[in-house]
């Protein structure tokens, strides 16, 4: 007999059927097994309890921010889009040395003299595959090989441009009055096991490795959104009171935790985000912790592959990933076929982390019950599930929009 797995735990949960009992942890009663008492219980007590848990098991600590905000606008116009909006490409500086490691931004505004409220999404292959501007800068950080793409070689080529524009529908998003700000999350940190050699990592650590309880990639990625936010929070053109953290898929769930450290996001969406995103981890539901720590070691950190098959002992789960973000908008999207991710683990972190944003006095979620295929609910904490496969479609953000219209713009 080899000693492989049996077969039993090798098997993707896909039916309701076989998902394991679960506990839940009540994110309202304090570790020390007393009730949260009031907001500022939850704030000064319990959310920090839990916060802690995140870091130390999850997702691991990041280092504080860079002393200043360093940064350069490499290009700007006014003239974008036929003369629609303005376009700004700023290179960010991660640390305090100017030869570190830079965060190139790109930001499209609608023409008004108002600061505007504004999506922060980071993006997979770079910010000249949004759409087909010819002005946009081809990424310089190493890229995952995508022929289709118009990748070779880990190198941009002239075909990468507006190779992810389905994804993007930047007019939409300006015609609407948002700006949208983007990022290559490689720049951060390159999306492959290294060791941490590349990536921001090595700049904090003198080189050596994250310990267990220290920054896996996803962590970096989100410590790069609020390295974005540090630069818009100064921008005159956008209101900085009124950033959006959004993210798809493994970018979802650094939008979630982008969201979970850095407060000043204003409101979170996660689409299609999953196991260590929205997903409950002890459904062990399509993706299990065991499977994301093997295909991607370096994204959680090392204390999260001690809950490997052992999903039950996790001391916390991710609707209290949610309940973080309480009381700010958090809209969780899911994808009607994209069951690896669980749709259904998702409804479930929303409806479980629904009591923090009532206890805290604000509108949860609406729905008791999983809602239909593509009947949105769009309360504050909110949840949508859409027919089709993993990916972000026009109709995704017209919803993420319309939720922002609701409970980010006028407030
Ligand atoms: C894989 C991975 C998911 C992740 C997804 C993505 O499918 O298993 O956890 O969300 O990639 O980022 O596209």
């Amino acid at each position: 007999m080899s000693s492989a797995l049996p077969a039993q735990q090798d098997k993707v949960i896909y039916d309701e059927a076989d998902v394991p009992g679960y506990f839940l942890q009540d994110p309202l009663l304090k570790g020390d097994g007393h009730d949260v008492k009031d907001a500022e219980d939850w704030e000064k007590v319990r959310r920090p309890e839990i916060f802690k848990l995140f870091e130390d098991m999850v997702y691991g600590k990041a280092p504080p921010a860079p002393e200043k905000i360093h940064f350069k606008v490499k290009e700007s116009s006014d003239e974008a889009y036929d003369g629609k909006a303005k376009r700004r490409q700023v290179a960010i500086q991660l640390t305090d040395d100017p030869d570190g490691p830079v965060l190139n931004l790109l930001i499209y505004l609608p023409k008004t003299d108002q600061p505007v409220p504004t999506f922060l999404a980071l993006n997979f292959y770079g910010n000249a595959s949004i759409n087909n501007d010819p002005a946009v800068f081809l990424p310089t950080s190493w890229l995952r090989d995508n022929k289709e793409k118009g990748v070779e070689n880990h190198k941009a080529t002239e075909k990468l441009r507006g190779s992810s524009s389905s994804r993007w529908p930047v007019e939409m998003i300006l015609d609407k009055g948002y700006g949208l700000a983007t990022a290559y999350y490689g720049d951060i940190d390159p999306d492959f096991d290294d060791g941490f050699e590349n990536g921001i990592h090595p700049f904090f650590s003198g080189g050596a490795k994250p310990k267990p309880s220290e920054w896996g990639s996803i962590a970096a990625w989100a410590w790069g959104m609020s390295r974005a936010l540090d630069y818009l929070q100064q921008d005159k053109e956008v209101d900085g009171s009124k950033v959006i953290s959004m993210g798809h898929s493994r970018l979802g769930k650094t939008a979630l935790w982008a969201g979970a450290t850095d407060s000043r996001f204003a409101a979170v969406i996660s689409n299609n985000s999953g196991c260590g995103g929205a997903a409950l981890s002890k459904r062990a539901f399509g993706e299990t912790v065991k499977r994301i720590n093997t295909n991607f070691p370096h994204w959680f950190c090392d204390n999260f592959t001690q809950y490997n098959d052992w999903e039950k002992a996790l001391p916390v789960d991710q609707h209290e990933l949610i309940a973080l973000i309480a009381p700010r908008p958090c809209l969780v999207c899911s994808a009607e076929e994209d069951r690896w991710a669980d749709p259904r683990g998702e409804f479930l972190s929303a409806k479980h982390a629904s009591p923090v944003y009532e206890f805290l006095g604000v509108e949860g979620l609406k729905a008791d019950e999983m809602p239909a295929v593509d009947q949105p609910v769009l309360s504050r904490l909110g949840y949508v599930i859409r027919a089709g496969g993993h990916d972000v479609k026009p109709i995704d953000w017209q919803r993420y929009m319309e939720f922002a219209d609701a409970h980010v713009r006028g407030k």
